[in-house]
């Protein structure tokens, strides 16, 4: 079966291709290069044996997007992974991030909702949680207003796709609320690649290790936490990954109770930022110079989610831990340095 991956040679969409490829699907990568480099391609073949087929294309041109689905119109299933991510570049620029967000989203729908088979996983958030009031975060637990037009994005996209839904009967959706990917491929072939300063602690923890930056700084050491640092729940890629497969595979044998549906992906386990960074120096046996500073704007405190939809209904569970995680991102970190 073919499956369509936009953003296809991203940190998450790399990993799932190579997930895909071992699945034995037939992968075409659509991107535009925005936030990534084509070299990806020969990490996902050193990995997998096969290099998909890639087409560089910007999903802002709906032109290009027509001509590319009336090529491919035997398609199985889109996996949508194409957005920019940065939240302080979106709060600067929000009509870019509406632009690429939404305009993408809108244009291969439009284009998915002509094909025989019209299956769509959507790259969503936890971030449309916000702050929970309670903890672990259910999928029952309130959309809370966008801190960010970033998290905007992801709110309005699943809007879209749920009004989609409501209409089209053929289509069949789920959109992924991921809580923290990180980490990298375990053969260090493919993993994260922040252009510029890294937004993300771990790559902003490897790079700091490596002697690229000079020190990483934790906001907040005083929030109502164990250890006064912020939690989150650091999902390994890979894991990650898998989990789209499994989705996937859900909507293509007709298994899915609703045509839209929404699940958590996350492992269960809040981790504080200080455990985070024990975790790294643990496994590299490196000590990192860090230093606790103020407290950055829109941080929420606290976020894990409550595994169990996707465990009961996907039938899918985390195999990977915070130390394998940061085990693989040190290598890959390494790996990118010498080249
Ligand atoms: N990484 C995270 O922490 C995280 C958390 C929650 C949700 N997400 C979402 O998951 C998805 C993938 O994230 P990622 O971390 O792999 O990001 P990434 O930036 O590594 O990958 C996105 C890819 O999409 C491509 N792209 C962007 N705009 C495009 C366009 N107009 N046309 C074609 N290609 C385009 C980029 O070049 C890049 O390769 C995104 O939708 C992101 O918002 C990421």
């Amino acid at each position: 079966m073919k499956i369509l991956v936009t953003g296809g040679l991203g940190f998450i969409g790399s990993h799932t291709v190579v997930e895909l490829q071992n699945e034995g699907y037939d992968v075409v990568i659509i991107d535009n290069l925005s936030n990534s480099s084509v070299e990806v391609l020969d990490g996902i073949t050193a990995i997998t044996g096969k290099r998909p087929h890639f087409e560089k294309l910007d999903l802002k041109i709906k032109d290009d997007v027509k001509s590319f689905f009336n090529t491919h119109s035997d398609i199985s299933g889109v996996i949508h992974f194409a957005a920019s991510k940065a939240v302080g570049e979106s709060v600067n620029n929000p009509l870019m991030y509406y632009e690429n967000n939404i305009n993408t989203l809108v244009y291969v729908l439009q284009e998915l909702s002509q094909l025989n088979q019209q299956n769509f996983i959507f790259s969503s958030s936890c971030t449309v949680y916000g702050q929970a009031d309670e903890l672990p975060i259910t999928e029952n637990a309130p959309v809370k207003p966008a801190e960010s037009p970033y998290g905007n994005t992801k709110q309005i996209g699943e809007e879209i796709i749920k009004d989609t839904c409501k209409v089209n009967e053929k289509l069949n959706c789920i959109a992924l609320r991921y809580f923290n990917p990180i980490g990298a491929h375990p053969s260090a072939e493919i993993g994260e690649l922040p252009i510029g300063v890294p937004q993300n602690l771990v790559p902003y923890i490897t790079q700091t290790a490596i002697g690229m930056r000079e020190q990483l700084s934790v906001f907040g050491g005083d929030y109502p936490t164990p250890d006064g640092t912020c939690i989150r729940d650091y999902i390994h890629v890979v894991d990650l990954a898998k989990a789209h497969v499994v989705a996937l595979q859900r909507l293509l044998s007709g298994n899915n109770d609703s045509n839209f549906d929404f699940f958590n992906l996350g492992t269960g386990k809040g981790s504080s930022v200080l455990e985070a960074i024990q975790s790294f120096e643990k496994v590299s046996g490196k000590k990192l110079n860090y230093k606790v500073v103020d407290r950055r704007a829109g941080d929420v405190i606290s976020a894990y989610a409550d595994t169990n939809k996707a465990n009961d209904v996907l039938g899918w569970k985390t195999e990977l831990t915070l130390d394998d995680a940061m085990a693989s991102a040190w290598k890959w970190e390494q790996k990118i340095r010498n080249k």
